[in-house]
């Protein structure tokens, strides 16, 4: 682990309360942020507790994908001592809108959502997040990673990601501070997990759905074994897409949709 690192992200941090009971790690090289931090979780870590590395060498994604995690990315991951309860937008989410939020402030972008966590960037993947939910004993473990890739150039990304990837180095031709990056979609973060508790999930729900522009149109969608086709229209208070098909509304709660052409 690097101290200086981690000292100054703890500087950093300072005015955010999300992280200020929890320990934070700064990583040259690991196997992949939330391994390491669903083994602090086990050993007792507490709430916003943070792992970062400078790049992951068995990187998890979504789906039991890998996730590439070359130099020059930000890879973290946040542990809450909560759980999403019925009814409630999902942290998943929340950070999502988080990191586009913040990408586009750092970056002077526009990024998108692609249901349910992917943030997309002129079309092509910018981010993603893999949420881990378990206990400890009697509490609670949400373990959120993400990865943003920021200062990533094209070489170092493997072949088959080339055309669906990008980074914000590649899209802006500028490097950014990858712990700007980070401060910035956690203080985002903080805000909407706040909302949340004061019941203000719909906003958050409507400022998601602004940056979906899939909502209206045509998608194909899996529920369980099940492939539906229609027309996305709208997000529900959960998060979950409303399709609309020939058979009528479905609701799609998990999982992954695909932009069909229309034209
Ligand atoms: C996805 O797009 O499928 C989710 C990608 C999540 C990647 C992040 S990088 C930090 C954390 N550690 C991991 O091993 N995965 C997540």
């Amino acid at each position: 682990m690097d101290e200086v690192a981690s000292r100054e992200l703890v500087a950093r941090l300072s005015m955010l309360s999300l992280t200020a009971h929890g320990l934070v790690e700064v990583h040259p090289k690991l196997e992949s942020t939330s391994t390491r931090l669903q083994h602090l979780a086990a050993q007792g870590a507490e709430s916003g507790s943070l792992v970062v590395a400078r790049c992951q060498t068995k990187g998890r994604g979504r789906l039991g994908r890998s996730f590439a995690s070359p130099d020059g990315g930000l890879y973290a991951s946040i542990l809450l001592r909560e759980l999403d309860q019925p009814g409630r937008a999902p942290a998943t989410l929340l950070l999502a809108l988080a990191i586009s939020q913040a990408i586009d402030e750092i970056a002077r972008v526009a990024t998108w959502l692609k249901w349910p966590n992917d943030i997309l960037l002129n079309d092509k993947k910018v981010a993603g997040i893999l949420a881990e939910a378990g206990r400890d004993g009697d509490r609670a473990r949400l373990v959120l990673g993400f990865g943003v890739n920021v200062n990533t150039g094209l070489s170092a990304f493997p072949l088959v990601l080339r055309g669906t990837a990008t980074s914000l180095l590649l899209e802006t031709g500028e490097n950014f501070e990858l712990d700007e990056v980070l401060r910035a979609s956690l203080a985002w973060f903080q805000a909407h997990l706040r909302a949340r508790q004061e019941n203000k999930g719909d906003y958050i729900i409507a400022q998601i759905a602004d940056r979906m522009p899939t909502l209206g149109k045509s998608v194909r969608a899996k529920i369980g074994n099940e492939v539906i086709t229609g027309e996305a229209m709208a997000l529900t208070s959960t998060g979950a897409l409303v399709v609309m098909t020939r058979d009528g509304r479905k609701i799609v709660s998990a999982g992954e949709i695909e932009e069909l052409r229309t034209s």
